[in-house]
């Protein structure tokens, strides 16, 4: 299937309402993620359901409201590191068992979440960001 006929397949709109609920319902308990996000979820829910539909073949009302996703640019202000990526798959993998009712879409959403979520990350996660500096040999 090409990722243009999942939006169909999948379901339409309903489908990534139902995903996408889904999924804030997991990140709404997170004491990591949580605090990253809005207190009111209603809008950060909308785009993310718009940027999925679009993204797999739906209309595009998230490029009319949002323009460009840049999302590596909008992750910008957030801190994502493994934890925060391993986070987010966690409550992403969870909303795709539960709403995505095949086989061959579970495994494509996935295929797509794993990858993006990584391209994502903006931080080590390490102690310290930059090189060491070698310890100076005293010779004597
Ligand atoms: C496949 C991976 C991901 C996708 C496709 C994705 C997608 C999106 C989209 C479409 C938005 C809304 C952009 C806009 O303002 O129009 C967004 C916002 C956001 N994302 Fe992600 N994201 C991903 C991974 C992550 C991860 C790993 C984190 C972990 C910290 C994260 C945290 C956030 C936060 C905090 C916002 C802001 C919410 C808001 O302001 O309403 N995202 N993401």
């Amino acid at each position: 299937m090409e990722s243009a006929a999942l939006y169909e397949s999948a379901g339409g709109m309903p489908f990534f309402e139902k995903l996408v609920d889904a999924f804030y319902e997991g990140v709404a308990t997170d004491p990591l993620l949580r605090p990253l996000y809005p207190s009111d979820l209603a809008e950060s829910r909308r785009h993310l359901t718009l940027f999925l539909a679009q993204y797999w073949g739906g209309p595009h009302i998230y490029a009319e409201e949002r323009g460009h996703p840049r999302l590596r640019l909008r992750h910008m202000p957030f801190r994502v590191g493994p934890a925060e990526r391993d986070r987010w798959l966690v409550h992403m993998a969870a909303a795709v068992e539960r709403v995505a009712e095949s086989e061959s879409i579970r495994t494509m959403l996935m295929n797509y979440f794993v990858p993006a979520a990584e391209q994502l990350r903006n931080d080590t996660g390490l102690p310290i960001s930059g090189p060491t500096q070698p310890k100076r040999l005293e010779i004597t």
